[in-house]
């Protein structure tokens, strides 16, 4: 296994035995295209319930199809979903091989028990596996629990994202670095161009600063007709 395996949990991603959570049991699977029928209509729903940007089906579909085998569910003794991870995993710009976490979801009356955790810890192993240099995510900066279980993981804050979320809501960008040197990598295009020699000099303060890398994204993402789940 390459990569940082501090942060390795499993020797494979596949179907974990039951595991017991209160009087609840859970199995951990990994999802695939035969179970779309069965736990698509599920995940959209366990999402949609609580993150704040609305997910089309084609959202979804983008993630689960090509990277399925990134996409981990909870599931009770009946087989009803509890928990739910999204993710994906691709070259970012030219430079390292970086997972991204789109989505996690724990249905509300489970949570608190390390559900989240647990589905976060077998995506990152199996990113690691497929040998991921880096992982990637934002989420809202008052998500306390989010915020806690990946800088329990060791997730670094790299980024404040202002206005980041349809919502208005400002995001924090957070990455697990899995091999040395891999924060010194070069993109491109880089993250956010130079600053152009009109700026320079000007003394932007540093939230300005934020504020103008964040409108940046933005218009990226409208150029590129893209959103911001897909963390490109
Ligand atoms: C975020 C979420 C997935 C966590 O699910 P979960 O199964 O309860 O997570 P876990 O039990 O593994 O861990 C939760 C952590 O947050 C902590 N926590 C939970 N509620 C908290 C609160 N109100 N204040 C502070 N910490 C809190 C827990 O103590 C735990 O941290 P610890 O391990 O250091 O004790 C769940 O709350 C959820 O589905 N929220 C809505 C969707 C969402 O916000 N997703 C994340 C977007 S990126």
């Amino acid at each position: 296994m390459s990569g940082n395996s501090k942060h390795a949990v499993n020797d494979t991603p596949n179907e974990q035995p039951p595991v017991a959570k209160g009087h609840v049991e859970l199995r951990y699977v990994p999802y695939g295209a035969e179970k779309e029928s069965t736990y698509l209509p599920a995940i959209r729903q366990l999402i949609s319930k609580d993150l704040s940007e609305p997910y089309s089906i084609y959202v979804y579909r983008y993630f689960l199809y090509q990277w399925g085998e990134l996409c981990f569910m909870a599931l009770d003794e009946q087989d009803s979903l509890i928990g739910v991870i999204v993710c994906k995993l691709e070259p970012h710009r030219g430079g390292p091989m970086r997972g991204y976490i789109a989505m996690l979801a724990t249905r509300s009356e489970y949570r608190g028990q390390g559900i989240a955790t647990k589905l976060v810890r077998m995506a990152i192993d199996r990113m690691i596996e497929m040998d991921a240099d880096e992982i990637a995510l934002e989420t809202e900066v008052d998500n306390t629990p989010s915020l806690r279980i990946y800088e329990n993981l060791g997730f670094l804050r790299t980024k404040r994202l202002h206005r980041y979320y349809l919502n208005g809501n400002t995001a924090f960008r957070l990455i697990l670095y899995l091999k040395p040197g891999i924060p010194y990598k070069p993109t491109f295009p880089p993250d956010y161009p130079p600053l152009s020699p009109s700026e320079q000099g000007q003394g932007l303060m540093d939230e300005d600063l934020i504020a103008r890398q964040a409108a940046l994204m933005r218009i990226e993402d409208v150029r590129g007709e893209t959103h911001d789940v897909t963390g490109s």
